[in-house]
């Protein structure tokens, strides 16, 4: 059976209509897990939004079926994205969706490398820059200017749009708002759209916004983003943004997998430091963005050895103690 998509479920809240084709691989409607075992730890009533359950292992599925439909939609010939990783992945496999031409600009080194195989494998064209995120970002907002790709980045509307999803999902699967909502800042793109989500319910949700503290050189490369483009519209939403240390956020990481069984990627876990900090009270939503598997290279550092041991029953169980 062809799972229901984001489109189908969200149509009257998106900014899409009969005439809009649904370039949909089966995103949203991932699992809001309870957790129970952090919760009791942290004297809140924990819930994991799981957004590595989406197609491609990240929530940007959300915002990018909406935007491949539209630019689909608009008579887009190609498009164009910059990207730490899970954008590009979610531009290359929605673009080969929609049987678009895909170019993606990354910053050279700085993209965990099972991210860049995903949109190898998918098809896109990829190329590498020396400079940072903020600079390709520069870089490919200029070329979209041109007319010739559009931009799939957050600074286009359709994304934000199909990323309020998941707080609408929220909302429904709780039978209420959650007292606070908490997720990572890169580029301030999810937090506008969650925000936003929140403004147009009328609800009072608390909006907790994580940054990395040392944002040009965190080892959470999903956010190694110097200057948010969406910064003055956080700062607008009245969300509290709190800056963890990358050991928080290697600590926060570790405690989701082993605590509960869900395995993100580091940046996904910032989200989780406010929760370990004893910022939020009450029935509290973390949002985990994208999927462990996604970078391979930090869970290898980061979890324990493996042990040698002789292929025999008595070893083993010594072994095991
Ligand atoms: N979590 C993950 C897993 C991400 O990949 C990103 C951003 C964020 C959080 C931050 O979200 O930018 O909306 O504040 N990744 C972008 C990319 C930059 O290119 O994949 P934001």
């Amino acid at each position: 059976m062809t799972p229901l998509s984001l489109i189908e479920r969200y149509r009257s809240v998106l900014p899409v209509d009969d005439a809009t084709p649904v370039i949909s691989l089966g995103e949203g409607s991932t699992p809001l897990l309870h957790a129970p075992r952090l919760s009791e730890r942290h004297g809140v009533d924990l819930w994991l939004k799981w957004e590595g359950a989406n197609p491609t292992g990240s929530y940007k599925d959300r915002g990018m079926t909406v935007a491949v439909s539209k630019a689909v939609e608009q008579g887009a010939e190609a498009i164009v994205c910059a990207s730490t990783g899970n954008t590009a992945a979610s531009a290359a496999a929605y673009g080969a969706r929609a049987g678009l031409p895909v170019l993606v600009l990354v910053p050279e080194g700085a993209v965990a490398g099972a991210k860049l195989a995903q949109v190898r494998m998918l098809g896109a064209r990829v190329l590498e820059a020396s400079g940072t995120f903020d600079q390709t970002l520069t870089a490919v907002r200029s070329l979209a200017e041109r007319g010739s790709h559009v931009l799939v980045n957050s600074l286009n509307p359709h994304r934000v749009a199909g990323q309020k999803t998941a707080v609408l999902e929220v909302v429904e699967e709780l039978g209420g708002p959650p007292d606070a909502l908490l997720l990572p800042y890169g580029g301030g793109g999810n937090t506008t759209a969650y925000a936003t989500a929140l403004g147009e319910l009328g609800v009072s949700t608390t909006l907790v916004s994580v940054e990395a503290a040392n944002r040009p050189q965190t080892l959470a490369s999903a956010i190694r983003i110097a200057d948010p483009v969406h910064a003055s519209r956080v700062a607008e939403t009245g969300a509290r943004v709190l800056s963890a240390s990358d050991d928080e956020i290697v600590d926060a990481w570790r405690e989701l997998a082993e605590g509960e069984g869900v395995f993100c990627e580091p940046s996904s876990a910032a989200g989780f430091v406010a929760v370990r900090r004893g910022a939020v009270f009450g029935r509290v939503v973390v949002t985990l963005t994208g999927h462990g598997l996604k970078d391979v290279a930090s869970a290898d550092r980061f979890a324990p050895p493996v042990q040698r041991v002789a292929p025999d029953p008595d070893a083993i169980a010594e072994a095991a103690r």
